[in-house]
């Protein structure tokens, strides 16, 4: 029926932020709640599709109905994205995904006895998204008849110049579509209950929206995935 779009369809997000061991009781993290990513889950659970949610350390309760996987750090992310990549036929990437990592763990707490200040080395994580976007499959390839597209869609929040910024990411991280947040909006960003967004699609002007609820503009974009989806088909 037309109120489950996305029926018979397999949808993996992710969300959160990811936490980065320095040492047994330190981590480098970030402000994200998790919310756009939970609202994107399940949004897509009421639309019809088989869902699993690739988590990182959250406040908010598991949702009846999804496939949950927990997970803490940005390495841990990739290993449970690359394991259920294909089976998605929608992947909406909402994470707030940690860019380095400690390049060595202490193994033991870090002591402030005796120092003034303290080095830490850190060493960039596998970037998630740019890896989808290198191995989605692009759907019917004439005379080898590939059936199941992947549809890919990553988010950006930027503090400046974002429009470029995304554009830049939706090319380069070979996206269907990216959401675009200045944190700098009234309405927008981490732990509020609407957002503030452009959506850039490759080949068309970006679409800048008014203010949503989280769980509206979940709707929205899963509407558009399942259009993109159903015209890399036809
Ligand atoms: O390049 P930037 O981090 O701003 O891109 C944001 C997008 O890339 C988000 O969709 C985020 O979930 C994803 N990402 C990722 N793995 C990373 C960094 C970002 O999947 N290591």
């Amino acid at each position: 029926p037309a109120t489950l779009p996305l029926r018979g369809l397999t949808v993996l997000v992710t969300a959160g932020p990811t936490q980065e061991s320095l040492d047994p009781v330190r981590y480098l993290t970030n402000h994200s709640t998790g919310k756009m990513g939970y609202a994107i889950a399940e949004t897509a659970r009421d639309m019809g599709a088989a869902v699993t949610l690739v988590s990182g350390p959250t406040a908010l309760e598991a949702p009846d109905g999804v496939d949950m996987v927990r997970v803490t750090s940005a390495q841990d992310m990739f290993d449970a994205v690359t394991a259920h990549f294909e089976d998605a036929d929608i992947t909406v990437m909402a994470a707030a995904v940690g860019d380095f990592r400690a390049e060595n763990v202490h193994p033991q707490k870090i002591k402030k006895h005796g120092r003034t200040s303290l080095e830490l080395k850190l060493v960039s994580n596998p970037d998630i998204l740019a890896w989808a976007g290198g191995h989605k499959r692009p759907g019917p390839v004439a005379g080898q008849g590939e059936a199941r597209p992947q549809v890919l869609c990553g988010f950006a929040m930027e503090t400046e110049h974002l429009v470029e910024h995304a554009a830049q990411k939706l090319g380069e991280k070979h996206c269907d579509m990216l959401v675009a947040n200045n944190l700098n909006d009234r309405g927008a960003g981490f732990a509020t209950d609407t957002n503030v967004v452009t959506l850039l699609t490759p080949g068309a002007a970006p679409e800048p929206l008014s203010i949503m609820g989280k769980g509206d503009l979940a709707g929205l974009i899963l509407g558009r995935l399942a259009v993109i989806r159903a015209n890399k088909l036809a």
